[in-house]
């Protein structure tokens, strides 16, 4: 783990731990407040995110950026990261091996960042960060600490343009963000 920003950007500068790295333009390391209190965790870069090297830009993106304008939530002020940060081919979904590959990264973000609540998005960062036998159609909505981080799981965007009638659980999930911001006091 490092202490410093600088050393740990510098660290995944020219990162094979995977095969990930074959299909790259950039990696997406994770934008946002470095000090945030709220943390993002997607699944992996997209076709958008890995020509701009920053996640969440495209189509997916754009729906969080709505959401948090709904919420009256400044993006500048959250961190987002995701699982991995190079993009699978076809954007599939990232296997066990990748994801594994890249999680010091994200731990050592997470150290960095230091923040009071996660959201999960989607079954990958549900699972990889929480555990296999998480599901996000159980786990979703509920609140549940682990080291002292309040972690919300939810529905990830790019699966509310696949079915729109999960829209309804998302929003409530993240008012509930919203809520234990307040409480929390941040
Ligand atoms: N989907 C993700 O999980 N992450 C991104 O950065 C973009 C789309």
């Amino acid at each position: 783990m490092y202490d410093t920003w600088e050393e740990l950007e510098r660290s995944i500068e020219n990162c094979k731990k995977c095969k990930l790295y074959q299909g790259r333009t950039n990696i997406v390391f994770g934008t946002g407040n470095k000090n945030a209190d709220l943390m993002f965790i997607g699944e992996g870069p997209g076709a958008d995110e890995d020509i701009q090297g920053e996640p969440f830009v495209g189509k997916a993106g754009q729906l969080m950026n709505k959401a948090f304008d709904a919420l009256e939530i400044e993006r500048e002020k959250v961190y987002i990261a995701n699982i991995v940060k190079c993009r699978p081919p076809q954007n599939r979904n990232p296997e066990k091996e990748e994801a594994i590959a890249c999680m010091d990264y994200l731990r050592n973000q997470v150290m960095l960042v230091q923040p009071k609540i996660i959201v999960l998005l989607g079954s990958v960062a549900l699972k990889n960060i929480l555990g296999d036998e998480h599901s996000i159609t159980n786990a979703r909505g509920n609140w549940i600490e682990n080291k002292g981080i309040w972690y919300m799981p939810t529905f990830h965007p790019a699966a509310l343009l696949r079915d729109d009638s999960k829209k309804i659980d998302f929003w409530k999930d993240l008012k509930l963000v919203k809520e234990k911001m307040t409480l929390l006091g941040t």
